[in-house]
């Protein structure tokens, strides 16, 4: 089956499903999950339910597709997301971004977890995105572009929505929530970076990095999306900071830090 194909079956399937239309579609990043439970949730389905949707091999992710709402805002969540480095193709990974995107989100927001290489960054700050850098080596739109979805070249010059990003710093004030804003470079992973590799980011403007985010953002401009992203940045890169990474510091930072995430979440889906 080509895509459209399996797009429109997954989309039938939700749309006889659901009630109501969701307005914004969230991705959750690792360790980021618990957000669902500060929603009225309205229906939830586990990818493995969910015709054409491909369940996730990492640890902190659960993989369930969840409707609802909050404050009367009509949401869509994928609490987990496929990575590359899992050996999917890009065209799966945006699968789901691309479904969201029919089931008529007009905003995306995703998160990520990250490592931090700009100045004065600390383990559990947060950074709003305002552009990438895409060092994937690859690009979803890649091949036969699907005019139903959009353009054969799109635009990138303001990927991350700067309306949305006006409010996502209004509202980190507010909280008295510490933040960064800056450029994410995006790498395929598993491996961590070397220090060099870091070094040459930060060379070229990166404050974050990370292995997810990129392709979803890519394919949410190509539909026409507005499209926000929040780092967690759960440890400092490496040759920054002072010990090994590893994964495990990764999912207590963002445990740590989940509650002020979910707090900013709350907030923002009902101001944008
Ligand atoms: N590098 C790449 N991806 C990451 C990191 C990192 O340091 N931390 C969390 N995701």
């Amino acid at each position: 089956m080509v895509v459209i194909e399996k797009l429109t079956e997954t989309v039938n399937f939700l749309k006889s499903k659901i009630k109501n239309k969701p307005r914004i579609g969230v991705i959750l990043g690792s360790g980021l999950g618990h957000f669902v439970q500060h929603m009225q949730i309205e229906a939830s389905f586990p990818f493995g339910d969910v015709p054409n949707f491909i369940p996730p091999t990492v640890e902190g992710h659960s993989g369930n597709l969840i409707f609802g709402k909050i404050d009367n805002v009509d949401l869509v969540v994928l609490q987990g997301r496929l990575h590359f480095y899992e050996g999917h193709s890009m065209e799966t990974l945006v699968f789901p971004t691309r479904v969201m995107a029919l089931l008529g989100i007009e905003i995306l927001i995703v998160t990520n977890s990250a490592g931090g290489c700009g100045d004065g960054m600390k383990a559990g700050d947060f950074m709003i995105l305002d552009d990438h850098i895409n060092l994937m080596g690859t690009n979803p739109l890649m091949g036969p572009n699907i005019k139903e979805l959009g353009p054969r070249f799109p635009d990138m010059t303001e990927a991350y929505d700067k309306t949305l990003i006006a409010t996502a710093e209004r509202i980190f004030r507010s909280q008295q929530t510490f933040f960064h804003k800056g450029i994410y470079v995006a790498v395929t992973g598993p491996v961590y970076e070397t220090p060099s590799e870091i070094r040459m980011f930060k060379v070229m403007g990166g404050k974050a990095v990370g292995m997810s985010t990129v392709p979803e953002v890519i394919a949410a401009n190509h539909m026409g999306l507005r499209v926000a992203a929040i780092s967690c940045i759960t440890n400092l890169a490496a040759g920054i900071s002072q010990h090994k990474l590893n994964h495990e510091e990764v999912t207590e930072t963002a445990k740590k830090v989940e509650q002020k995430f979910c707090a900013f979440l709350k907030e923002f889906v009902t101001k944008i």
